[in-house]
C-alpha cells in the first residue's frame, strides 16, 4: 500500500514564534486519528531552510527538473518539495496577509507544488481569515488542489499577546477547532 507523504509547512520564521506549538498540536491531532489512506506527516520548517529572497532568472513554471535551477539552494528546495504528495500550510496572519518568508518559499518553485492537494491552517487574534483567503488564492494560482474548508485558529488573542500565552495552552479548548482540522484533513486526504 502506498504511504503518502504530507509536508507540514511552518509559515513563521521569527524569533520566539508560536508556529511550532500550533504545528505540534495539528500533527499530534492528525496522527492520533485513523484514516482511510496511509500517510505520514513531515514538518518542513522554513526557519531551518533559511531561504534567501529568490533571485532565479528563469520563471519557475518553465523549469521541469530540479537540476535546471541556477542556485544550489533552489535545487535543494525543489527536490525537497517534489518529495511530498500534499501539504498543510500553517500560517500566522501578519498585517492582514501571510508572512513574506512563506510567499518567498512558494514563489521559488511552481511544478513542485502544482496539482498537489493543500490545506491551510491560519491563526491570529480572529483566526487570520484574511491571510487564509489570500493564501488560498495564491495556492490556487500555483495549480494546487486547495481544501474548501480551511481552519482558522483564534490564537493568540489580544489578551494572550498582552498577558502572555500560557505554557500549557490547550488548543482543544477552542470551540470547534479540533473537528474543523480533522474534517479539513479528511478533505485533503480525499484529494490524494
Ligand atoms: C509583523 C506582525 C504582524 C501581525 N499582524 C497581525 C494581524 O494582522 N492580525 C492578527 O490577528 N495578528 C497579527 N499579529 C499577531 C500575531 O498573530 C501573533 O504575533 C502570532 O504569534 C504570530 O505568529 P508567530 O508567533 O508564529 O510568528 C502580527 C504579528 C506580527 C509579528
Amino acid at each position: 500500500m502506498t504511504v503518502f507523504k504530507i509536508g507540514v509547512v511552518t509559515g513563521s520564521i521569527r524569533q520566539g514564534r508560536l508556529c511550532p506549538k500550533i504545528v505540534q498540536y495539528i500533527v499530534k491531532l492528525i496522527e492520533s486519528n485513523t484514516w482511510q489512506k496511509d500517510f505520514a506527516l513531515y514538518t518542513i520548517d522554513l526557519k531551518e531552510w533559511d531561504l534567501p529572497l529568490s533571485t532565479e532568472s528563469t520563471i519557475p513554471a518553465m523549469i521541469k527538473r530540479s537540476d535546471d535551477y541556477e542556485h544550489e539552494c533552489t535545487r535543494n528546495w525543489s527536490k525537497e518539495i517534489y518529495n511530498y504528495d500534499a501539504f498543510i500550510f500553517v500560517t500566522p496572519q501578519y498585517n492582514w496577509g501571510y508572512p513574506a518568508a512563506l510567499k518567498n518559499a512558494l514563489d521559488y518553485l511552481y511544478n513542485e507544488w502544482a496539482n498537489k492537494p493543500a490545506m491551510i491552517v491560519s491563526y491570529g487574534s480572529h483566526g487570520g481569515s484574511k491571510c487564509n483567503s489570500q493564501l488560498e488564492q495564491v495556492l490556487t494560482g500555483l495549480g494546487m488542489v486547495v481544501s474548501r474548508s480551511n481552519p482558522e485558529i483564534p490564537f493568540p488573542t489580544r489578551k494572550q499577546i498582552l498577558e502572555g500565552v500560557p505554557e500549557n495552552f490547550n488548543f482543544d479548548d477552542i470551540a470547534g477547532i479540533r473537528n474543523h482540522i480533522l474534517l479539513s484533513t479528511e478533505e485533503l486526504i480525499s484529494n490524494l
